[in-house]
């Protein structure tokens, strides 16, 4: 039931920080201990020596943020791969492979595929997703929940979200890392909740900046380049504007000649290793003529900065950048009269390859 909302969009994006604070008690103690993840996957995924992550769509676009947290916190290698792609042109494998399953439905076909494949091979394997009672659940060695609740728009929002909390949490389970996590999670929800409540902001971009427009570009660089996919991604599937998301260093190897007069521009700045780069190649597109949204991050903002984000630990930076892009997303295809949840052509589960 969407209640007094006029979408399950807005209200399944309103979730999200709801779902944070659900995934932070559920998988962490009083005395914040992981408890959520059953020693067997630990023990087993510390025998792998590479972590493969495949999925599909947004779930794909959250398992490029979560190889973040395997390589940096746990210290795996790890490689994400498009389930439809990987399940007949499988690459070469290690020697001990774990494979990562992630979903929200958990009934996506082309993910079935490749998980069918690997078990013949007799590799381990864990889904992590959504939809608990689901065939990739039921058929893996191991399953975790991703408890964002039933997502019915089209257009995932909070399974995105959560699929990254809950990856952050299992490579938080796997090594030493710094960080409170538990700590870090509220933090993160009290942010979102905040971002969420500034709807007039995100309403008035959109309307700006998309209204009349046939193409638009997200860019971004590392974890900012993740989340420029995802954020396209909303935007295109049901706006039908033509987004482009990608590594902002790749504009001049090609993309730059579509620059025009007015063609929006998003760009998101969290990472600052990277943020005076991402300054100059946003600098590159405005002399052009494009129309440069930028979202920052506060320590890396400027005056001119169309939002600025609340900062938390930079790599859980993606679970706050990505809000303001499903808002603008959802905005937009509202200022264009068009059907937020259900877009032309698409389903919300894809069961057939
Ligand atoms: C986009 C979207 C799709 C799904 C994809 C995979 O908003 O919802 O791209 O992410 O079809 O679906 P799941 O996660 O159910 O495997």
């Amino acid at each position: 039931d969407k209640g007094a909302y006029p979408y399950y969009m807005l209200k399944e994006i309103d979730e999200q920080a709801v779902v944070a604070r659900t995934l932070a008690g559920h998988y962490f103690n009083d005395e914040g201990e992981i408890v959520g993840i059953g020693c067997a996957i630990g023990d087993t995924i510390k025998q792998a020596d590479r972590l493969y992550i495949i999925a599909a769509g947004t779930s794909y676009h959250a398992g490029l943020v979560g190889k973040r947290y395997f390589e940096n916190w746990a210290n795996i290698p790890t490689e994400v791969h498009i389930a439809s792609e990987f399940a007949y042109d499988q690459p070469l494998l290690s020697e001990h492979p774990f494979f990562i399953f992630l979903s929200q439905s958990g009934e996506t076909a082309d993910s079935r595929e490749v998980l069918d494949n690997i078990k013949r091979q007799g590799f381990p394997t864990l889904t992590i997703a959504n939809v608990m009672n689901s065939t990739l659940t039921r058929e893996a060695d191991f399953a975790l929940p991703v408890l964002a609740g039933p997502e019915i728009a089209v257009a995932s929002t909070k399974a995105y979200t959560a699929q990254i909390i809950v990856q952050a949490i299992l490579a938080y389970s796997l090594g030493e890392v710094e960080l409170d996590l538990k700590q870090e999670l509220a933090k993160v929800a009290v942010e979102i909740q905040a971002i969420t409540d500034e709807k007039a902001t995100f309403q008035a971009i959109a309307e700006s900046a998309l209204k009349d427009q046939h193409s638009a570009f997200y860019i971004g660089r590392g974890l900012d380049a993740a989340v420029a996919l995802e954020a396209a991604l909303k935007l295109k599937e049901i706006s039908y504007i033509q987004t482009e998301g990608f590594a902002a260093g790749e504009l001049k190897h090609g993309t730059i000649s579509l620059i025009e007069e007015g063609t929006p521009v998003f760009a998101l700045l969290t990472q600052a290793k990277t943020a005076g780069l991402l300054r100059g190649e946003v600098a590159q597109v405005a002399a052009r003529g494009a129309n440069t949204i930028t979202i920052s991050s506060k320590s890396l903002a400027r005056p001119d900065d169309a939002y600025v984000l609340p900062e938390v630990d930079e790599l859980l930076m993606p679970l706050l950048a990505v809000i303001p892009a499903q808002l603008i997303a959802y905005y937009a295809t509202l200022a264009r009269g068009l059907d937020v949840d259900r877009p032309r052509n698409l389903a919300k589960s894809v069961t057939v390859q």
